[in-house]
């Protein structure tokens, strides 16, 4: 797909929903006794993953559209699927519904494509075997294919070496059947969507400084959700409007929870006009943000608010480009099993632009102001990337062909076309 530099972007825009909320409403929402109503939930690849994998265990799961009827069967009414589950692209439904697996009464084999297939499973396979699961690589590899077999588990005090929402959740998960209290220490504090979600649902967790626990559950009861936008997609348009001189837009309904939320206090370190407008919602706030066109000076950006904006690093990365002096990334190694290696494919790609950005051990050095120009940027299937990467060429001088850009399909369907207007009002 071929992009070339913006005028001005002018507009509104509507996000659509979180995706790691879609994901915990659908897998939480099948555990709990009746019928959870998801509002706004996520048409993403990655999330009809996940609906796929518990209609394959028996669930009955009505797609809608923008509402998804999950007609749960409570903590115990999982079947035993008659074929391998398939995760698809999604890190979090692999690991989440591993949590969750580990405590059945059958045993099951979890799959994925080519880029699951060698992202990091150990980190969950280690803490659920503390709590006595039976989970295995099929190849030994410590990656995808996964073999579990349920077993009782046993509450546990697990410090991860890692800030990842992902490990944390999949023991949270499966804490809900453990025979006693399990703790979760991370070193920064994750996104905690699950813990909230959970709580929603009826279950007992707490949180103490970066430590959350949970109490096994006798059953979770149904509840409606509604889904807010996601402001892993909003940062695309956050980016391309502070970039894109004369551009102001509206980005409407994105989830601020305040771990999520780290890019906002980035952008606003940088020197962007950034509003929020319209705060609302409790447990998962939300707002409108305003961005206008703005002048960005470089920063640095590491420590606790990594967790919180560990998604959206691709795009600040790309954003630091056109900023006055010296961005410096650090403490993200995490970055590395994403998708994609996120810390080379940027370094090689914002290169490929002309961009003088150098890869460290844990982030990049980013020498902002220099000139970019169009480049043949290949996403490696990797969907923030592609729409780093179709933002980026809105700023710069010459053509962008986006290799694999129809990827943007795991999280953002619409993304293209919600561009496209903006760039055209
Ligand atoms: C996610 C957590 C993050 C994030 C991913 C979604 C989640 O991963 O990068 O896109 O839904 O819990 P880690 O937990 O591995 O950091």
């Amino acid at each position: 797909m071929k992009f070339s530099k913006a005028n001005r972007l002018r507009g509104e825009v509507a996000i659509p929903g979180d995706k790691s909320i879609s994901h915990r409403s659908v897998m939480i929402g099948s555990l709990a006794k009746g019928d959870t109503v998801i509002r706004h939930f996520l048409q993403g690849a990655d999330c009809l993953s996940t609906i796929a994998c518990f209609q394959s265990m028996g669930i009955d799961i009505e797609n809608l559209g923008e509402t998804v009827v999950v007609h749960g069967k409570g903590l115990h009414g999982l079947q035993k699927p008659d074929c391998v589950l398939d995760c698809g692209n999604s890190g979090t439904t692999t690991r989440l519904i591993s949590g969750i697996l580990a405590a059945q009464n059958f045993s099951v084999t979890l799959t994925g494509d080519a880029s699951i297939q060698k992202r990091p499973m150990q980190r969950i396979m280690t803490p659920l075997s503390q709590m006595g699961a039976d989970i295995r690589s099929l190849r030994g590899n410590g990656c995808s294919p996964l073999q579990i077999t349920g077993s009782p588990l046993h509450g546990i005090h697990y410090t991860s070496p890692v800030a990842s929402a992902q490990v944390k959740s999949t023991i949270l998960l499966a804490g809900l059947y453990a025979d006693g209290e399990t703790h979760v220490t991370e070193p920064q504090l994750s996104r905690n969507h699950t813990e909230l979600m959970l709580s929603h649902f009826g279950a007992s967790v707490r949180t103490e400084g970066t430590t959350a626990i949970v109490q096994p559950a006798d059953e979770l009861i149904a509840r409606s959700v509604t889904v807010p936008g996601d402001i892993s997609s909003a940062a695309y348009f956050i980016a391309v409007g502070i970039l894109v001189p004369g551009s102001e837009i509206l980005i409407r309904n994105v989830g601020i929870n305040p771990t999520r939320a780290g890019i906002l206090e980035v952008c606003r370190q940088m020197g962007a006009d950034l509003k929020l407008l319209n705060r609302r919602g409790q447990s998962e706030p939300m707002a409108d943000i305003l961005v206008r066109t703005s002048s960005l000076h470089g920063t640095e950006i590491g420590g606790a608010i990594i967790p919180t904006l560990i998604d959206e690093l691709p795009m600040i990365a790309a954003m630091a480009c056109f900023a006055e002096g010296t961005t410096v990334i650090r403490d993200a190694t995490e970055l590395k099993v994403k998708e994609s290696n996120r810390i080379e494919v940027m370094v090689h790609s914002l290169s490929a632009m002309g961009a003088d950005v150098t890869e460290t051990e844990d982030g990049m050095i980013i020498h902002g102001g220099k000139p970019l120009h169009g480049a043949v940027i290949d996403s490696r299937l990797d969907h923030r990337i592609a729409m780093t990467f179709a933002v980026t060429a809105c700023c710069v001088e010459g053509e962008t062909e986006i290799l694999g850009a129809e990827c943007v399909n795991i999280s953002y369907p619409g993304f293209y076309q919600d561009l496209n207007r903006l760039t055209q009002s």
